[in-house]
């Protein structure tokens, strides 16, 4: 057995940087960021808003601040945004849209992540002074909750424009937007056109450990770095951590086709456990297995932690096991073994509704 163990599938965030990755971070050279003197960061961001095809990118700690900055940066108290129901921003940000901007969030179904132009037009609201101002339609690609799927450019576009013939601006939570842009080979920068604001980050697939960047119009970005001081996300040398960044958009990219592959080995030996399905396209690098059947998601993750795999838990009848940078293909073959071998036990298969 050449992996190490734990099998750690819960999460692409779980990745650590390797030792070449180290180095380069603790050669970084730095300056204070907040006087703009940070090479590093500087570099970052401009590599960032090349890729994305966007007049200016800025550097902060967190998925969660990118994209709440903004959210922040493009509305104003009691705006509404539109964002899919099962959204990252609705679901896994703390209530922070209502808690630092005041925003209400409509949610929105639409089959695995995707909102039609359909289904956005049916909730924007009326003028007049009972409603909300929908200010922002949201976009999630690839989208975390749903399975990693991929937003189709031709839907992306659609939305957009429909948003922007109703005066209404467009975010795109690309926290994962690499992975659709490896699987596809669609490029960043025509993903980003669809939008006003893009947010990406660096910690998750591509395997560095801090930080996310926003990117838009020059305008958006100096207003998105002032609100950025104001939620205490304005950082020092910061370059440091950067690095790990600029090293992963150097390096990391184009492997991520790998996890992906290795999400398509175990989803398939997954569906071989009686009684588990998946219900969305396993595109990218992320699985999402109901196991109702097998008793419900609790007992699958205990069972299978016993055996030294580690999968999250996506609500209660549903397991995620999210491939990356430090499982290899070997590993990820041996946790598709063993739950072959360890979950048929759980099968009960009067609980199929
Ligand atoms: C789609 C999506 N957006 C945003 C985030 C937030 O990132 P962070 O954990 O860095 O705050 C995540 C985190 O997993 C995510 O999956």
């Amino acid at each position: 057995m050449s992996y190490p163990v734990p099998i750690d599938l819960r999460s692409d965030t779980v990745t650590r940087p390797g030792e070449e990755m180290r180095r380069v971070m603790a050669a970084a050279p730095v300056g204070d960021d907040v006087y703009r003197e940070d090479p590093t960061i500087e570099r970052l961001q401009e590599m960032v808003a090349g890729m994305l095809g966007k007049e200016a990118a800025l550097y902060v700690p967190s998925g969660t601040m990118s994209n709440q900055l903004c959210l922040r940066t493009l509305t104003q108290m009691g705006d509404e945004v539109i964002c899919h129901e099962d959204a990252h921003i609705l679901h896994y940000e703390g209530g922070s849209a209502a808690a630092l901007s005041a925003l209400q969030l409509r949610p929105v179904p639409g089959d695995f992540g995707i909102l039609s132009p359909e289904a956005v037009t049916s909730v924007i609201r009326p003028a007049g002074e009972h409603f909300a101002h929908t200010a922002v339609v949201e976009m999630e690609n690839t989208h975390n909750r749903c399975g990693g799927t991929i937003w189709p450019l031709s839907n992306m576009r659609a939305v957009a424009d429909l948003a922007r013939g109703r005066g209404i601006k467009v975010h795109l939570d690309g926290a994962r937007l690499w992975n659709a842009h490896v699987a596809t080979s669609v490029s960043l920068a025509d993903y980003a056109e669809t939008a006003d604001s893009v947010s990406v980050c660096f910690s998750k697939g591509l395997g560095a450990p801090v930080g996310s960047c926003l990117a838009g119009s020059y305008e958006f970005v100096e207003r998105a770095r002032n609100n950025r001081k104001r939620f205490g996300g304005a950082m020092r040398q910061a370059g440091i951590i950067a690095a790990g960044a600029v090293y992963a958009l150097e390096h990391n990219v184009d492997r991520l086709a790998e996890d992906h592959q290795n999400a398509a080995t175990l989803a398939s030996r997954l569906l071989q456990v009686p009684g588990l399905a998946i219900h969305h396209p396993v595109q990218t690098n992320i699985v999402i297995a109901d196991v109702t059947a097998l008793g419900g998601a609790e007992p699958v993750v205990e069972a299978l932690r016993a055996e030294g795999v580690l999968c999250g838990l996506a609500s209660p009848t549903r397991v995620r096991f999210v491939t990356h940078l430090d499982v290899s293909a070997e590993a990820v073959a041996a946790a598709g073994e063993i739950a072959v071998r360890v979950l048929p036990a759980l099968f009960r298969p009067a609980e199929v509704g």
